[in-house]
């Protein structure tokens, strides 16, 4: 039986209206940790993050005398559970959470750690660390026996082969409230402080580019999306500040 599999039995062992989160890790989050890729002797329970105890914490463990069961030190990914009488759908409890993994992320003794998760069991959320930028990985996802499987596939993929660049995304409905100014900034920012910054301009105003004076290309970016034949590197240029 594969692990992704045992932790489906598992999750169909859980009574849908359980109030007790100690069945949550026992059944749930430790099963998944495993799916995940993390052995017994990776995960540690009640992990004190510096800012409170986390359920689990778990990291892959270095040579045979650096076991992280052993040392428990440096964790690279740090679980809250919760029960399932706690509602992590959406509202306070879900909001609470998120607060929650957000604080042991950034605690003093998980400065190692890069992902968290959250979860009662019938949804889960996985959580990125980008220096002190937490932020989510992926969508607060709703578990079933029959989409278990593909979520700890879907995890694990995040986990194993993770995008290094940070993208941040400047949104608003209302026009003329500062998206382009805040963009323009934040790049004049991180690009000085020697971060590699790639900002792209998809409002056709051209707002962003015509502020920084840079003339736009030949090719636009809705044709490089358009057509794979266009390698995007075509359309990106250089800039200096
Ligand atoms: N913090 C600020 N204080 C004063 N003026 C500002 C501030 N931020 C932006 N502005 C001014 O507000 C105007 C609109 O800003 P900006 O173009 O960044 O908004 P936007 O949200 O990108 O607009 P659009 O919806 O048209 O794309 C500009 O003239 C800009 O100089
Ligand atoms: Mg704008």
């Amino acid at each position: 039986m594969t692990e992704a599999s045992y932790l489906r039995e598992k999750l169909e062992s859980i009574s849908p209206t359980e109030r007790v989160e100690r069945v949550v890790v026992q059944r749930f989050a430790v099963p998944l940790l495993k799916a995940l890729g993390f052995d017994d002797s990776e995960i540690r329970e009640e992990f004190e993050t510096g800012c409170g105890q986390v359920d689990l914490a778990a990291r892959k463990n270095g040579d045979p005398e650096d076991t992280f069961f052993r040392s428990p030190k440096n964790p690279y990914l740090l679980l809250e559970a919760k029960s399932r009488a706690v509602n992590l759908r959406e509202g306070s409890c879900y909001r609470d959470a998120v607060c929650q993994i957000e604080s042991y992320l950034l605690a003093k003794n998980c400065k190692s750690a890069k992902w968290g998760i959250i979860t009662n069991a019938n949804n889960i959320q996985l959580w990125r660390k980008h220096g002190k930028v937490v932020h989510p990985a992926t969508a607060n996802l709703d578990i079933s026996s029959d989409n278990i499987e593909s979520i700890v596939r879907n995890l694990r993929d995040k986990i194993e082969n993770y995008e290094r660049a940070l993208t941040v995304c400047v949104y608003n409905n209302k026009g003329g409230v500062g998206k382009t100014t805040t963009v323009i900034n934040l790049a004049a920012a991180l690009a000085t402080k020697g971060k590699k910054v790639l900002v792209v301009d998809f409002d056709s105003q051209g707002d962003l580019t015509r502020n920084l004076r840079a003339a736009p290309g030949k090719i636009t970016l809705t044709q490089c999306l358009k057509d794979p034949k266009i390698d995007v590197h075509a359309i990106v240029q250089t800039y200096r500040l």
